[in-house]
């Protein structure tokens, strides 16, 4: 079975009373169960983690693919505007990381409107409250990639069945 992590940063613990008219009336257990119940419809495992240390979170980065995740759905929270050692993580990782936000960073304070993290990830989903995470569990599934185990570092390339190979995607390492 495939799995994919769902890490949310710090602050998110107090979904469903923070700001509701920003980030809504829903508490994170209930993200959670929807996004494991969609998970499901989907045919991969979804597990979900919050933390509001940032170390927690760069470890949590770091172990994804030792821990068999094919993709990450990562809500950085407010690192999403600073927090360079986020940034390495992501970018040091193989696995793919979708930047997800409950709110429309890019329509709020200006200094929310800048990330960090957005280069670094394969996209970012913003604006669609819950809705965002399961957008950005789907973004994963779409990437062929993302569906398949991890490769260990060493490993021997996996050879594609004769014939079989997408064009154009010869050499690329996500
Ligand atoms: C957030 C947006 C951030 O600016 C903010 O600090 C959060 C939540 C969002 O999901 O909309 O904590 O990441």
């Amino acid at each position: 079975m495939k799995r994919l992590l769902v890490l949310h940063g710090p602050n998110l613990n107090l979904l469903g009373t923070r700001e509701p008219a920003v980030y809504g009336s829903v508490s994170l257990p209930e993200v959670d169960r929807a996004l494991r119940q969609h998970g499901q419809r989907r045919g991969v495992v979804v597990d979900c983690r919050q933390s509001n240390l940032e170390g927690q979170l760069v470890t949590w980065l770091q172990g994804a693919e030792r821990e068999g995740y094919g993709g990450v759905v990562f809500n950085p929270g407010a690192f999403t505007h600073y927090s360079i050692a986020l940034r390495d993580a992501v970018a040091a990782i193989r696995v793919p990381v979708v930047e997800v936000h409950l709110s429309n960073i890019h329509g709020r304070e200006e200094f929310r409107r800048h990330s960090v993290i957005a280069a670094v990830s394969r996209g970012q989903i913003s604006g669609f409250g819950p809705e965002s995470y399961v957008l950005g569990i789907d973004a994963l599934l779409t990437m062929n990639d993302a569906r398949q185990p991890p490769r260990r570092a060493g490993a021997p390339v996996p050879r594609p069945a004769r014939g079989r190979q997408a064009p154009g995607r010869r050499g690329s390492r996500r």
